[in-house]
């Protein structure tokens, strides 16, 4: 069977979506920061599904998509006021909190036999949708194979997953944040560890637990095994292509020898390099430079990230790559380094 491109403006397509979730079928959703894969949290099978669509191994947990606090309270067992506030501040929007679970809403299989629940409210209006028309909360990865590139076009879903007997993308046009959520655990009402930067900066996370909360980043840079939260491995969002991430453009030297075959990632137009890296970054005659971002902002760089990860990795010749530049850490630089950084680890 072919991967069917739902229009949700088509109140019959809409519906089927709806139907397939029902039937357990997996579906793809847009979401505000990538695609998600979606399967109804209250069936084992549709979650099996999911996993066996994107081969992902079973000890690496789903997030649960839910419309709001309700849901929350059925989900749960306990909130912190400092997870309150937090949602409060964010939802519906791109942040993900970890909270101990209702272990007998929430199965196992979702997940991975930990305790604790991610819940998160997305603010896609067709996820919304769909998430009423359903009555239930979904549980939803990224819509990518395990370890690859995370979608943001229903068309990157469509080719990706199809082949995999992927029935249904609802469309829902490239997705506005284009990195995928932040991933918080409340430790105490004093601190909160990032388990993941996403799209949600550090510097709003700030804002919002106010300047009596300490925020620690889990760093993912040496994550290989068995971390707590496993999909925090180091090697993700890979292309094929060989993937060198520069940690410190200011001092190292140019990675490869034959930039001719090779692209260079950069988070900015190249007039707003340092004037000292345009010198050495620039001299080189690469394959094709790619800036992220036309001027030198760090959410149209996130926002352009996995869809320009796709292209050079389209585009590179077998004895190529691509070359990806230190973003500033600041904004959605902090997530946008992450998954380079993650997109070059050793697989
Ligand atoms: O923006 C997003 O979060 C997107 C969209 C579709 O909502 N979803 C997403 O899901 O990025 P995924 O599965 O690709 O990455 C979520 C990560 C997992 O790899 C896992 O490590 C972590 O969240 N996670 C999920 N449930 C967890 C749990 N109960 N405990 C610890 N980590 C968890
Ligand atoms: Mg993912």
């Amino acid at each position: 069977m072919s991967c069917v491109l739902l229009d949700p403006q088509i109140p019959e397509q809409l519906a089927l979506a709806v139907e397939l979730l029902r039937r357990d079928q997996p579906v793809a959703l847009p979401t505000e920061t990538v695609y998600g894969l979606g399967g109804r949290l209250g069936s084992e099978e549709a979650l099996a599904r999911v996993f066996a669509l994107k081969a992902r191994p079973h000890f690496d947990p789903l997030i649960v998509h839910v419309l709001g606090s309700d849901d929350v309270a059925r989900l749960t067992l306990e909130l912190a006021p400092l997870h309150e506030r937090l949602i409060k501040a964010f939802w519906p929007g791109p942040l993900t909190l970890l909270a101990p679970k209702n272990p007998k809403r929430v199965p196992d299989l979702c997940t991975s036999g930990s305790p604790f629940v991610a819940l998160r409210s997305p603010e896609h209006p067709i996820f919304r949708q769909v998430l009423e028309a359903l009555g239930e909360p979904i549980a939803a990865p990224s819509a990518n194979r395990f370890g690859r590139i995370s979608p943001t076009r229903a068309l990157d879903v469509v080719r990706e997953l199809g082949p995999h007997g992927l029935e249904a993308v609802v469309e829902g046009g490239p997705a506005r944040f284009g990195v995928e959520s932040t991933i918080v655990r409340v430790v105490s009402e004093r601190e909160i560890e990032v388990l993941r930067p996403g799209a949600i900066a550090l510097e709003a996370l700030r804002e919002a637990a106010g300047s009596d909360v300490r925020i620690q980043v889990r760093a993912t840079a040496n994550a290989t095994e068995n971390p707590d939260a496993p999909g925090m491995l180091a090697s993700h969002y890979a292309p094929r292509a060989p993937l060198i991430f520069v940690e410190d453009p200011a001092a190292a030297a140019v990675p490869v020898e034959n930039p001719g075959a090779w692209s260079l990632l950069i988070g900015c137009a190249p007039e707003r390099l340092p004037p000292e890296w345009r010198e050495k970054w620039m001299r080189p005659k690469w394959a094709r430079v790619s800036c992220l971002s036309a001027g030198d902002s760090d959410s149209e760089a996130a926002a352009n990230l996995f869809r320009t990860l796709r292209h050079l990795d389209e585009v590179a010749p077998p004895e190529g790559g691509i070359v990806a530049l230190r973003l500033p850490d600041r904004g959605l630089g902090l997530a946008v380094n992450d998954r380079l950084r993650r997109a070059g680890a050793k697989r």
